[in-house]
């Protein structure tokens, strides 16, 4: 029985991959520690609330008390970090948060992780490993040519990425000073259930579906690299199975698309299935946002190549899904954008 410490698991891929892992392995238990933040939702993991091998923690990874006594009183194998401080808009607006939690957070996890398993000078406890789940963002911006690769310089841009990219450096460090056990992933833009509307592809079904207007920042034709969620919990479950120590593994799947696209496409598919008032009149090209990278795009060869990871759900089956899900659970996005996010939303778009 091997124990995961899954910290932010309450939040958008936190609670795919926890979902995911206790779908498919009887043989794990997960211990997910989440301070929860307004991105943080409990609900996505009600299916799993009772399960004996699952159990939840509300903490700060910040917190070296409560870090520490995680690691005292549980045998942990695995440590998967997800939390973090994920939107990039909102770190253009307040940063120190991205630096605390991101950076300050991610060093004392590793920090307590390695005072647990150590058992002697740079040895520790056989199989014990962190993931850091990282982002493509720290690559920084693509021109029309060329993809990310795990030998790309770091090159962030926003405070968000850079906080992330800080982390990274932290990561690596414990790994070429102390020989401590680590992955870094780093992932294109992912798309699916339970993702914040605060993120595009659920803030424009939302603005869709309540007939507000669609905020497309600049010209519209910024490229992602989208992945559906649950392609990037299979390559983290890879990762931390067959990963090799130290090594950073790029996660994509080559399915790059503009953000005008993305908006396009939920407007029809709305259209066609559940309004048809809905349409393109309802775009709104606003402010670009600050420092805004025009083009991410993952080469994904390394993990293809040494674990067999492939991405299994298309852009057009995952986005289908996702529209569903998100259509099913009404009540879901209800709850998630009453109280804090009107003020948020009023904030972030009035001025745009
Ligand atoms: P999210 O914002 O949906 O969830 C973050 C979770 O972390 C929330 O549950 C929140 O409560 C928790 N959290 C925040 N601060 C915390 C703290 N100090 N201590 C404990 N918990 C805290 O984010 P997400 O989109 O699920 O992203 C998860 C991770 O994956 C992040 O590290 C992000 O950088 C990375 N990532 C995201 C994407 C993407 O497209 N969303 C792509 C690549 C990598
Ligand atoms: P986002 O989902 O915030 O992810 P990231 O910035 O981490 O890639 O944004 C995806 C793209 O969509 C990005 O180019 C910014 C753009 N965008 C808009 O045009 N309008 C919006 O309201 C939002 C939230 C994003």
């Amino acid at each position: 029985m091997k124990t995961y410490l899954v910290t932010g698991g309450a939040g958008f891929i936190g609670s795919n991959f926890i979902l995911y892992m206790l779908g498919k392995y009887d043989d794990i238990s997960i211990i997910n520690v989440d301070k929860l933040t307004y991105a943080g939702n409990l609900e996505n993991l009600k299916s799993v609330e009772q399960n004996p091998r699952y159990r939840f923690v509300q903490a700060d990874i910040c917190d070296k008390d409560a870090i520490s006594a995680i690691f005292a009183e549980n045998e942990i194998d695995y440590v998967v970090n997800f939390a973090a401080e994920s939107h990039v808009d909102r770190s253009i607006r307040d940063p120190e948060i991205f630096v605390k939690t991101n950076v300050l957070g991610t060093v004392n996890l590793l920090n307590c992780a390695k005072v647990a398993w150590e058992t002697g000078d740079d040895c520790y406890r056989d199989g014990v490993k962190y993931l850091q789940v990282s982002t493509d963002e720290v690559y920084g911006s693509l021109g029309k040519e060329g993809y990310f690769m795990e030998t790309t310089p770091l090159d962030p841009h926003s405070p968000y990425s850079a906080s992330k990219a800080s982390a990274d450096l932290f990561v690596k460090a414990y790994a070429d000073t102390y020989r401590f056990p680590v992955n870094i992933t780093r992932c294109s833009n992912n798309y699916g259930p339970y993702q914040f509307p605060e993120k595009l592809i659920p803030l424009i079904m939302n603005n869709t579906l309540q007939h507000k207007e669609l905020p497309v920042y600049g010209d519209g034709m910024q490229i992602r690299d989208w992945l559906y969620v649950e392609d990037h919990c299979k390559a983290i479950d890879m990762v931390i199975r067959d990963g090799v120590a130290g090594e950073v593994y790029n996660v994509g799947g080559h399915n790059e698309r503009t953000n005008l696209f993305i908006v396009k496409t939920i407007i029809a598919y709305i259209k066609e299935h559940v309004d048809s008032e809905v349409g393109e009149h309802m775009i709104r090209h606003v402010t670009d946002r600050k420092g805004h990278d025009r083009r991410y795009g993952i080469d994904p060869q390394k993990i293809k190549d040494a674990l067999g990871w492939y991405p299994e759900t298309p852009f057009e089956i995952g986005i289908q899904k996702t529209l569903k899900w998100y259509l099913d659970n009404a009540d879901w996005i209800k709850n998630v954008t009453s109280g804090d996010y009107q003020k948020y939303y009023e904030k972030m778009y009035s001025g745009k």
